[in-house]
């Protein structure tokens, strides 16, 4: 989608114009030309404001049709709630919703106003929340029918009001964000014999090639000479070679100071010898989540080049059963030296993340995030809204958190209380991979907080969040690339 910025909606050769209405505002302001188009169309919009069938409701959709009176072919009067309440995140969505109805409507190029609320003018961070709501909405997963149907994405988002360099840094800096988490997307919808270990580390080859990014593909030889034996473990029932991939984005003169983003990056999980049932087994294509938001905000940190210092690593490999594989009782040990006993393979994410976490140590990360498509036990707990969250710092997770207020996307924190390490205590290792029916999600956390020891650490189990049957606001059903944005905004702050 091209996006061109305009000083006049009604000179643009769209599909579709732009109106925008605040609730209870009848005489005004109005986001965009409300007074030309309305004349044009023999004073409709007001006609329909006074008679109150528009509101200007949040995300009111009212679709007038232009007759030739103009060069569009439809108007779109929307609602944006009232005026006082109108914040980023309600601009993202109106952003969101116009690039939805134009789809809907098969408009294929679009002329709008960039809403200011009650500012004077546009701020950053209502452009950076706009250009995402737009970029987000359009994307699209073309699948692999042979008959294609056709296309629906925009071809031209024509932006007229935009008044200042701090508003288009602002367009910017939320089209990156966007790029960032549909590339997540990608890979979260892409299925697990096209996205092999393999495909995976060739995805990050190329965002490290595109932004100049130091990167390192270890194969088994490499892993073998680290003792990372979580990783291997996991790998030794799939024909596929695992590969723990790592990017290293250096944005200070000196390599300390690092963050590492570590991310679960199981191509497929099946369970192995602890198979899963077969009904939605198809849906575990999408167990490389965490790494996805890691890759995805790798692109957009490339291209926002932020004064800051970041190390991705993801453990990648497939999890299946076989003769080789893995068996509950093995006890296996890991790079850190510490061992684990295995009682059920299919809580393999946390094992690959014990190697994958350490090595981040191990490469100069002084602060750590994992992220995970960890337990069905975050689902139950927290459905498919909010991202669970655990920390060993409860600073650092403020921080965290608080970006997350800024992008929307919601966290919220479980306890790590030491009665729950009771729980994967093992007799004959140092730990066990599972920790009994009750609290799922923490033990789990809390096994790879083992791991990470004293380091200050965030853990995200976006195991309910990454990917969604039904269609969100910002975004089509499937993959959603939750996360990328809020890290990103995390270490675009931490350069502030
Ligand atoms: N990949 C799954 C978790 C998952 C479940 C992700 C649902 C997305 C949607 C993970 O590897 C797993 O299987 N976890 C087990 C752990 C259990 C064996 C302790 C689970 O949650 O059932
Ligand atoms: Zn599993
Ligand atoms: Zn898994």
């Amino acid at each position: 989608m091209k996006v061109e910025f305009l000083s006049s909606q009604v000179s643009a050769e769209a599909d579709l114009y732009v109106v925008g209405v605040y609730q209870g505002s009848s005489e005004g302001p109005f986001e965009g030309e409300l007074s030309t188009i309305d004349e044009r169309l023999s004073n409709a919009i007001t006609s329909l404001l006074k008679s109150e069938e528009i509101t200007g409701k949040a995300n009111e959709v009212t679709l007038l049709h232009t007759f030739g009176k103009l060069a569009a072919k439809k108007v779109l009067v929307l609602g944006l709630g009232e005026l006082d309440k109108y914040d980023e995140q309600a601009v993202r969505k109106s952003a969101a919703t116009i690039v939805k109805t134009a789809r809907k409507e098969k408009l294929a190029k679009v002329a709008s106003p960039i809403f200011k609320g009650a500012n004077d003018q546009v701020s950053y961070g209502f452009a950076k929340a706009f250009a995402e709501g737009i970029h987000l909405a359009n994307y699209e997963f073309e699948g692999y029918n042979s008959k294609r149907e056709e296309s629906t994405c925009l071809d031209a988002f024509y932006i007229t009001g935009l008044d200042s360099d701090e508003a288009s840094r602002g367009l910017d800096a939320g089209h990156a964000y966007a790029e960032g988490t549909n590339l997540a997307r990608q890979l979260v919808n892409t299925p697990g014999n096209l996205l092999t270990p393999t495909d995976f580390a060739n995805q990050a080859l190329e965002v490290a090639k595109r932004h100049g990014f130091e990167s390192e593909i270890l194969d088994v030889e490499d892993m073998k000479r680290f003792g990372m034996g979580g990783l291997l473990a996991v790998a030794s029932g799939s024909q596929q070679p695992p590969k723990m991939i790592v990017l290293k984005y250096q944005g200070k003169s000196e390599w300390t100071d690092v963050l590492g983003l570590v991310g679960k990056g199981i191509t497929f999980d099946t369970g192995g010898i602890s198979i899963k049932p077969a009904a939605d087994m198809d849906l575990m294509k999408t167990d490389m989540g965490g790494g996805a938001a890691v890759l995805g905000a790798m692109e957009t940190i490339g291209r926002l080049k932020p004064a800051v210092n970041v190390v991705a690593v993801i453990p990648a490999t497939e999890n299946m059963s076989g003769g080789a594989a893995y068996k509950p009782g093995d006890v296996i040990t890991t790079m850190s030296g510490k061992t684990i006993e295995v009682l059920n393979t299919d809580a393999e994410g946390r094992i690959v993340l014990a190697d994958g976490v350490f090595y981040a140590k191990h490469l100069g990360a002084n602060r750590i995030i994992d992220l995970a498509t960890l337990t069905g036990a975050v689902v139950i707990a927290l459905g498919d809204v909010t991202t669970g969250a655990m920390t060993n710092n409860d600073e650092f997770l403020s921080e965290f958190l608080a970006c997350a207020g800024t992008t929307g996307e919601k966290v919220w924190q479980l306890p790590t209380f030491d009665e729950y390490k009771e729980q994967i205590k093992s007799s004959v290792a140092d730990v066990a991979n599972i920790g009994g029916r009750g609290a799922g999600s923490i033990t789990a956390g809390l096994f790879i907080g083992t791991f990470v020891e004293d380091t200050p650490w965030i853990h995200l189990d976006i195991a309910g969040t990454a990917y969604l049957k039904k269609e969100t606001d910002l975004g089509p059903k499937g993959a959603t690339g939750v996360m990328v944005r809020t890290l990103v905004e995390f270490t675009t702050q931490q350069a502030e």
